[in-house]
């Protein structure tokens, strides 16, 4: 039984990909801050603020999958959070790397999260794909050195996954849930122009990506994990009140608005461009839920469509 050590396992990417990987029988273990008693998962410890980490960790691990980080989504872009933002990947992945040198443990390979920020927060025509460079904002900056650490496992002979990830749409949480809160209530609309684009991904395709990225040797380096099906905030949030049949006729949420409430943060909210999937299809992925309406359909649970 092969062994998938996975930073993050708690989160919400992390809580549903051990779930898959332990159905498909795999033996599935964490590195976290904390011990928790009540997880199913064999749990690791490591305190990346203190530097410290168990190394029993990485030498039972056949795979590595890095997923932790500090949310950007949840509190304000003050000068303090952005340095955690990037601190809890970019440390956290060279503590691996470092633990993984000297242990002479080689785990077959190594994936890493990284995010479609890598491409910048811009909205243009263009459909970025794995060859375009990185933008020169705070996540693009973030997502370079983010892979760039990740590379270094590569330079060491380690097979090596980057999934730049689009808005993860999950049931219990996630951009999803707060999209859904206000139009439940009568209250959505788009945000900002709303012809920014806001490429996304179901969590069942992003969880099956990883586990093809696990399983397939031929995949290296940088695969957008996002669907392809290209949707502006208005378009998205306007099929949210579709689907719920929920009224939405408010004017767009003006961009000033959104910058006063959110600060920095409002960057990643107002802007947006298309991101290719032509590389994760062409990998031979078939996406389960291509469409958002689909998606939608699946995640906020209607019966009768
Ligand atoms: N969700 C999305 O829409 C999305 C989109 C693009 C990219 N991604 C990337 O995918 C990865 C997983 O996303 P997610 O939504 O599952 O994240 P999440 O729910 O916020 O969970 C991340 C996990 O990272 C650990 N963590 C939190 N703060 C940390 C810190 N300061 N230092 C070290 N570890 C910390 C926590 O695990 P412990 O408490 O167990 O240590 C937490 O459960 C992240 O790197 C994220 O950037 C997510």
């Amino acid at each position: 039984m092969k062994t998938i050590l996975i930073t993050g396992g708690t989160g919400l990417v992390g809580k549903h990909l051990s779930i898959k990987l332990t159905e498909k029988g795999y033996h599935v273990t964490h590195l976290s801050r904390v011990i928790r008693k009540s997880s199913t998962f064999q749990t690791y410890y490591w305190s990346p603020e203190k530097k410290e980490i168990d190394k029993d960790a990485i030498i039972s691990a056949d795979y590595i999958v890095h997923l932790a980080g500090a949310n950007i989504g949840e509190l304000r872009w003050t000068k303090r959070r952005r340095q955690k933002i990037r601190e809890s990947r970019i440390n956290t992945a060279e503590m691996l790397y470092e633990k993984t040198i000297e242990s002479l443990s080689r785990p077959q390979a190594f994936i890493s999260a990284s995010a479609i920020g890598y491409y910048g927060a811009i909205t243009s025509d263009q459909i970025f794909d794995e060859n375009d460079l990185p933008g020169n904002d705070f996540l693009g900056e973030t997502c370079r050195l983010w892979e760039e650490v990740a590379d270094k496992f590569a330079l060491a002979g380690i097979r090596t996954v980057k999934i730049r990830t689009g808005i993860v749409l999950t049931k219990e949480g996630g951009a999803l849930k707060k999209l859904v809160t206000p139009i439940r209530i009568g209250l959505g609309s788009p945000v900002g122009s709303g012809n920014q684009y806001m490429p996304w991904i179901h969590i069942d395709d992003l969880t099956d990506i990883y586990i093809k990225a696990i399983e397939d040797i031929q995949m290296t380096w940088a695969y957008n994990a996002v669907s392809p099906d290209y949707i502006t905030n208005g378009t998205f949030t306007g099929m949210i009140a579709k689907v719920l049949k929920k009224p939405f006729w408010f004017p767009n949420l003006p961009s000033f608005v959104i910058k006063i409430i959110f600060g920095k943060m409002s960057e990643m909210l107002l802007n947006g461009s298309r991101i290719s999937a032509a590389k994760i299809i062409k990998s031979g992925y078939k996406f389960k839920y291509p469409e958002l309406r689909s998606a939608l359909v699946d995640l906020l649970a209607i019966k009768n469509p």
